[in-house]
């Protein structure tokens, strides 16, 4: 992480901002949110795809984080959004995004969530035969959809990341595909796009490789058996960020030109014409571009020696879930070199609720703050209230100043929706 900015003070700067005067100014937990961070990240990754193939558009996958400023620049970036869930879609709408633009790839979807699809006017990308069956019958004559194929190969950071392969729940099997596109047809449905998606937080090409082939030649299948001419590929997201120091980025530009060439040769193979190629990433997009602030409170040593903060896996679920790595540094001074070892625990009830075990830190002080990076994916959207804690609130940082895109929930937010039946009303 040599691009770790720090000030006069020592202290660590985000966008512009003094990560202790954030904390103060606003609070702990905090997250602190990049924007030009993010500009940067997409325009990296639409720039060494389209210099390969121009017809090529970003539907950023806004599971990874919702957050409506956050959406409102990647909109303004001019991406597309992958949505998976009505609410998804929701929040797409809110922030402004074309309908055209939004692709919904939903997974064991009701009736009444591809009628709110359909009225939403966005593309609907289909899971499964049964979907196929329910939505021909409310969808109008000719309605445009694609379907989510598994390709057969699928990798991630971790086993609960992968989303491809034959334990996979998500898309219709690779064997049955040309016969769902025709019964498709069949059923007065217009198939323009095909998609796969194989796993998440994958930083080594190859699988990338292996999934664009598969999919190409079952496009080609498809093809080649129903007539059908694909107006877009969509390879899904996944590409992965280094979480730990000595993990290495993506070779953007290289893995750019690998995809697009292979993409290439099999469009000419198969006489696929030129459709739009399209990339659902998220964590690429927003992963490194929040960090998670929050003070330590407490300095124990029992057994082990701990640092106990005031955020917890309520707050960021990464570690808790899937033992994720999240570089943490000691936002007052992040320079310091490490003189120990020391467990990072949350304020949850739980033995689990730990950003770090034996991690190697510069001494560690009540009151100091510490920076979790690559908060930006999977993070807040990822959080919750457990413990009956408020979740925390989010900062947009830009040229030093921040602004508060997410008020922090107060108590009463706990309580929202609630409703105690008038004969258990304390009298
Ligand atoms: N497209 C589809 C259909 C997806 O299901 C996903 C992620 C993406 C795109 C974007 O993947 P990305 O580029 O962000 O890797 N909670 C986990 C990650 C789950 C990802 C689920 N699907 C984590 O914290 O690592």
């Amino acid at each position: 992480f040599s691009d770790i900015e720090v000030n006069d003070k020592g202290h660590l700067v985000i966008g512009g901002a003094d990560a202790v005067e954030l904390a103060e100014e606003y609070g702990t937990p905090l997250y602190v949110i990049d924007e030009m961070r993010i500009r940067e990240n997409y325009r990296r990754l639409h720039r060494a795809f389209s210099r390969n193939y121009s017809d090529f558009q970003v539907f950023y996958a806004c599971k990874a984080n919702t957050n409506l400023a956050v959406m409102r620049i990647l909109e303004e970036e001019g991406s597309g959004i992958d949505a998976v869930s009505p609410g998804e879609i929701y929040i797409a709408l809110m922030a402004g995004f074309d309908p055209e633009r939004i692709l919904y790839t939903g997974n064991n979807v009701r009736d009444d969530e591809l009628q709110f699809a359909l009225e939403a006017g966005v593309r609907i990308n289909i899971d499964s035969r049964s979907q196929l069956l329910r939505l021909a019958e409310m969808a109008p004559e000719g309605l445009e959809v694609s379907f989510r194929v598994n390709p057969l190969v699928g990798a991630g950071h971790h086993e609960h990341c992968i989303t491809g392969g034959e334990m996979s729940k998500f898309g219709i099997m690779e064997s049955e595909a040309p016969e769902v596109y025709s019964l498709a047809l069949d059923l007065g449905l217009k198939p323009v796009g095909i998609h796969a998606h194989i796993g998440s937080g994958i930083l080594d090409p190859e699988p990338f490789m292996l999934a664009v082939e598969s999919l190409m030649d079952i496009a080609g299948r498809v093809h080649g058996e129903t007539g059908i001419e694909f107006e877009f590929i969509d390879f899904g997201g996944g590409l992965g960020i280094p979480y730990t120091p000595d993990e290495e980025p993506l070779d953007i530009d290289e893995f750019a030109s690998r995809i697009t060439g292979l993409f290439k040769d099999k469009l000419s193979d198969y006489g696929l014409g030129r459709p739009v190629m399209c990339l659902e990433p998220g964590r690429y997009i927003v992963g490194d571009a929040s960090y998670l602030l929050t003070r330590v409170n407490t300095v124990k040593e029992s057994y082990r020696k701990f640092a106990g903060v005031d955020a917890g896996f309520n707050t960021l679920l990464r570690p808790a879930m899937y033992g994720s790595y999240h570089h943490i540094l000691v936002a007052d001074r992040p320079l310091a070199g490490p003189s120990g070892k020391i467990d990072i625990a949350g304020n949850v009830c739980e033995s689990g609720d730990l950003f770090a075990r034996d991690r190697p830190m510069s001494e560690v002080n009540e009151g100091d703050i510490l920076a979790i990076m690559n908060a930006g994916a999977y993070s807040f959207s990822m959080a919750s209230q457990y413990n009956s804690r408020p979740r925390p609130a989010e900062v947009l940082v830009r040229d030093g100043d921040a602004e508060v895109v997410r008020r922090r929930e107060t108590f009463a937010d706990l309580l929202a929706g609630q409703v105690v039946p008038a004969r258990l009303l304390k009298r």
